[in-house]
């Protein structure tokens, strides 16, 4: 089995294996793809500022997320048709969040059901939705979630509308699909992923979505029910409201960037953000999540627990992250370039990669307790 020596050659190794128009899913931004580039920049205009004579023979990255403790401060961020660059993705990213003893944010997109996600990983998993235009499904999926036992609800509000994904639109990965002989070409370029996407029955189901679809539907059938009630761009503070009520646990909002609305999240009673523009996926001028963390820090206080992904790459981002005020961050394409290019094996080098990085990140600047990280040790770029 081959080794990553860090999380960008998942990138590569994934590129080898899938068709085009399936990496280009991954891959992809929104218009011109300038955030992408800005999400990693942002994180240079900070350095890190050593101390050294601490003794730091023994060191402690665990964090504690609404009551629990995580051996890492880095979890899984949610990704949907997950099985599509892998069959079963979604039960490993879920096993190798439970080996690592990190979260792992099912989306309610996925090709596994709540219910499955959260039997393989009970400790670990998280919830991930959209709300929809009908609210009857709204609190059906959070009841569902309550009803599986899972820990935390994630709503994702940067998705009003879906955004302008040309290398989507270029490779023909639009809806309805249809195969035409240049995607066909490109499969046929990737004869080990065609093997286990035709041998699995083709395009993966999600999952989630098929108790309210008709009887006997397909895959197809399916995503395109999901596409008639998603995006909502009719969804408000409202909406918060209406989930909050129908949820005891913690609630978590993901896709906040401006301070206001991060008191407003404070105000509806939310518990934590995850500050995060997507994966600059959605509006390609957002600034990157880390350039707003202070400002959001500054707005909800104490309040509020924080946690943030969009360009987390490697172990120092997310030792810069908690210096700013986030308690962890998230990763969403690295995973999925791990598990589409090693399966299992790909989704556990992710943690065992990054668990080392921020070990020797808090060991290099005196640091030997990820809580004890603040902006002093933190240079900011003049
Ligand atoms: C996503 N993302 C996402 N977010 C969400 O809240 N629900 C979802 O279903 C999805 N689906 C999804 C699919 C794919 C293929 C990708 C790459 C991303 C966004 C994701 O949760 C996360 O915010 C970004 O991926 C983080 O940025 P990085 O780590 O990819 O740079």
């Amino acid at each position: 089995m081959r080794s990553a020596i860090n999380l960008h050659d998942f990138r590569a190794m994934a590129r080898r294996k899938l068709p085009q128009i399936a990496f280009d899913f991954i891959d992809g931004g929104a218009d011109d793809e300038l955030g992408m580039v800005r999400n990693r920049e942002a994180f240079s205009d900070y350095q890190l500022l050593p101390r050294y004579l601490n003794d730091v023979s023994t060191r402690d990255q665990s964090t504690t997320l609404f009551g629990r403790k995580y051996s890492s401060p880095i979890g899984i961020s949610p990704t949907g048709m997950a099985g599509l660059f892998r069959v079963g993705a979604d039960g490993m990213l879920a096993a190798a969040a439970k080996k690592a003893n990190v979260p792992f944010l099912l989306s309610s997109a996925s090709n596994f059901r709540i219910e499955d996600a959260a039997k393989i990983a009970p400790d670990n998993v998280w919830f991930q939705m959209y709300a929809t235009s009908d609210h009857r499904i709204n609190m059906d999926l959070v009841r569902r979630a309550r009803e599986a036992k899972v820990g935390v609800l994630v709503i994702t509000v940067d998705v009003p509308v879906n955004s302008n994904r040309e290398r989507n639109r270029r490779n023909g990965f639009t809806r309805p699909f249809r195969m035409t002989p240049s995607i066909m070409l490109d499969t046929l370029s990737r004869p080990g992923w065609l093997l286990q996407y035709l041998k699995s029955g083709g395009m993966p189901m999600m999952s989630n979505w098929q108790p309210y679809a008709r009887e006997g539907a397909n895959a197809d059938q399916v995503a395109d029910m999901y596409g008639t009630l998603t995006p909502a761009p009719m969804t408000s503070w409202e909406t918060v409201t209406a989930i909050r009520r129908e949820w005891e646990g913690p609630l978590v909002i993901k896709g906040v960037l401006h301070p206001d609305d991060a008191i407003q999240s404070a105000e509806h009673g939310l518990d934590g953000i995850i500050v995060s523009n997507h994966g600059a996926r959605q509006l390609d001028c957002a600034p990157s999540p880390i350039s707003m963390l202070p400002a959001i820090r500054a707005a909800v206080g104490d309040r509020m627990t924080l946690m943030l992904d969009s360009g987390v790459r490697r172990g120092s981002d997310v030792i810069t992250a908690k210096c700013l005020g986030a308690q962890a961050c998230f990763f969403g394409r690295p995973t999925l370039y791990a598990v589409a290019a090693l399966g299992q094996d790909g989704a556990d080098q992710v943690f065992a990669i990054m668990r080392r990085e921020i070990d020797a990140v808090l060991t290099q600047i005196g640091c030997g307790n990820f809580g004890d990280l603040t902006e002093r040790f933190l240079h900011r770029k003049t």
